[in-house]
């Protein structure tokens, strides 16, 4: 979910919903505000996207304040509806919170709450918040004081802002395992899930961490820890700025991702790789006679960034020689993994947030494994608290279906795994030394493929009345086709199912029917031509049942050319990087195809970017 609180100068509900706006990737199935004013509070609140709010907001208009916090909501406890939606009110009407992530006890607090008179309105575990702030402020008299309070009574995850109609001019905000951010303006303070929410008024932010109160005041911010004793916190200057979160020109801000993938990938590799080669990442302050002592590497990671994972697990097994599995967050620590001081964690996330990939790498520090991670948003609570972080350098991405990050979260990837072969030198020294050069320029391979798009265009338009379509792959190509039929199924809702090509003939050749689509990525002839030939060989066994193949495949591959009904070129690279090239085509069939069946690009139903409950 996102949140936003504004106490200031500025009409508070217009700094709030141009803050949600921003937000809205975190979640769009309900949203409300509320504003301090006249001495008491309103709120407004409603099922659907933002849009429905500001129509309401049109309809209504609540009176204008200088303090107000908002919610931009994705559902976990009750539906989407008008009194699910955030912000909750105690039954005085005094009291207005909104909240992210899940509170876990809070059937007994509610239990509790009723056998003491109070009426819940709502299916939410958030609303009992606003009743025991409630009952909290009439005892203590202080807002920061009773949600220190409350947080004490409080399990799960959270991030909670909430106002008081006797407290105007300050707003209060918690967190546990949830983001939130602080603002810091020029007679104003903001709180928010990302900067992304106030970066169009500051670039001054603090970070707040677990299990810490903030009290925003117009002259200022208070932080403490949940029992009230100060607490040190880390003020940072955000590095990029309004327009680097604007559509810039582009329909969507995926179209405008995508177009950024080159830069976004240059940028990820400046500064790490020497003009002879060599690598240096001394940033991730992972000292060498550790790497060298490691014996295991284990990635984690959720969605897309799994599938950079799985193909992170050929380079580093190939490169390092070092046992690397790749596995998802979601269902790691439940299976009592074994990992000791010498396995090597490495968390992939681009926000940073993903609650199934923090629990996973708590539980590897746990067993004393070291954690890397790789992310993409500077501060967030993944990097915080692993031992090292390399962060990708994609910009902001806003469109919940990930493009640049993915790409960026490869390039982490290899420079990570050619790394630690350097540091250990290992029999592929050559090899590594030519992969580091075509990494180096690999941004131009990228944008070649960006500038010869508008046949997979058209051949998106011309399937956008299909029901499946079918990826396969072998060696990276593998996780590649997972990732184009996530990326079909999260926008153009289609049955789409991706599959190692060598595993077809064991039971899935069985769906292949006439004039079924089904994409294939063939890897380099060059080099390792085993797979490819192997490749070519799957590509007849379904032609030959009647699929219509979509084949991508390398400049010059002559061997595809008369089993490939669609043909879509790449540009040459080393096989293990050829992913950085042959999931761009991918992104760009699943965007057209979502918008040739009227889907919403930016914003797929169901989903939300950043997933920070498990
Ligand atoms: C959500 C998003 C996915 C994303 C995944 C992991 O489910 O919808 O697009 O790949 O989270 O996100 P992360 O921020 O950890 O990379």
């Amino acid at each position: 979910c996102g949140i936003v609180g504004y106490v200031g100068g500025q009409s508070a509900l217009d700094v709030v919903l141009a803050g949600l706006k921003r937000l809205e990737y975190r979640g769009y199935d309900s949203a409300g505000v509320a504003v301090l004013a006249d001495g008491g509070l309103a709120a407004a609140k409603k099922a659907g996207k933002l849009a429905n709010l500001e129509k309401e907001l049109a309809d209504r208009p609540l009176p204008a304040g200088a303090t107000a916090i908002g919610h931009t909501r994705w559902a976990t406890h009750g539906g989407p509806t008008d009194e699910n939606a955030h912000p909750h009110l105690d039954n005085a009407g005094r009291v207005s919170v909104v909240h992210n992530g899940i509170i876990e006890n809070f059937a007994a607090l509610r239990t509790e709450l009723a056998e003491r008179g109070h009426t819940l309105a709502s299916e939410t575990d958030t609303e009992v918040v606003a009743h025991l702030l409630a009952e909290s402020y009439s005892s203590c008299g202080e807002l920061a004081e009773a949600m220190r309070q409350v947080c004490r009574r409080l399990e799960g995850a959270f991030t909670l802002v909430a106002v008081h109609a006797d407290e105007p001019d300050v707003v209060v905000g918690a967190r546990r395992n949830s983001p939130l951010v602080v603002g810091v303006g020029d007679g104003e303070a903001f709180l928010a899930s990302d900067v992304a929410a106030f970066i169009a008024h500051t670039r001054e932010a603090i970070e707040l961490g677990q299990d810490q109160v903030v009290e925003a005041r117009r002259d200022g911010v208070t932080v403490t820890d949940f029992d009230g004793a100060p607490a040190d916190v880390r003020e940072y200057h955000v590095d990029w700025d309004a327009s680097a979160a604007e559509k810039g020109g582009y329909d969507y801000f995926m179209l405008k991702e995508i177009a950024e993938q080159p830069k976004a990938v240059a940028d990820t590799l400046l500064g790490r790789i020497d003009a002879s080669g060599v690598l240096s990442l001394d940033e991730v302050r992972i000292p060498p006679e550790v790497l060298r002592e490691v014996d295991k590497v284990v990635i984690v990671a959720c969605g897309t960034a799994y599938h950079a994972g799985m193909i992170a697990k050929y380079a580093i097994e190939h490169w390092t020689r070092i046992p690397c599995e790749t596995e998802l967050a979601s269902e790691f620590r439940y299976r009592d993994p074994i990992l000791d001081r010498r396995t090597l964690v490495i968390a992939i996330s681009q926000s940073g947030e993903t609650m199934d990939t923090l629990m996973a790498l708590r539980h590897a520090r746990e067993q004393g494994a070291k954690v890397l991670a790789i992310c993409n948003t500077n501060g967030s609570t993944i990097p915080r608290e692993s031992d090292a972080v390399l962060y990708t350098h994609a910009g902001p991405e806003v469109a919940v279906a990930s493009t640049k990050a993915f790409l960026t979260q490869l390039v982490a990837c290899y420079l990570v795994a050619l790394y630690v072969a350097q540091v250990r030198g290992t029999k592929w020294g050559d090899e590594i030394r030519a992969v580091v050069r075509e990494l180096a320029a690999i941004g131009t391979q990228v944008e070649q493929v960006l500038g010869t798009m508008e046949p997979v265009r058209e051949l998106a338009r011309s399937l956008a009345d299909k029901n499946t379509v079918l990826f396969l792959g072998r060696h990276v190509g593998y996780p590649v086709a997972l990732e184009g039929a996530l990326k079909l199924k999260e926008l153009a809702y289609m049955h789409a199912e991706g599959f190692a090509a060598g595993e077809l003939k064991h039971g899935p050749i069985a769906l292949i029917e006439d004039d079924l689509p089904v994409v294939v990525v063939v890897p380099s002839p060059r080099g390792r031509s085993v797979l490819h030939d192997k490749i070519v060989s799957n590509i007849q066994e379904i032609r030959a049942r009647g699929a219509r193949t979509i084949v991508i495949a390398e400049e010059g591959d002559e061997d595809v050319v008369p089993y490939a009904d669609h043909l879509v070129r790449i540009p040459h690279t080393p096989v293990l990087l050829q992913p950085l090239v042959s999931t761009v085509p991918l992104q760009v069939f699943a965007c057209e195809l979502a918008t040739a069946r009227g889907n919403e690009v930016d914003q797929p139903r169901n989903l939300a970017k950043s997933v920070t409950v498990e």
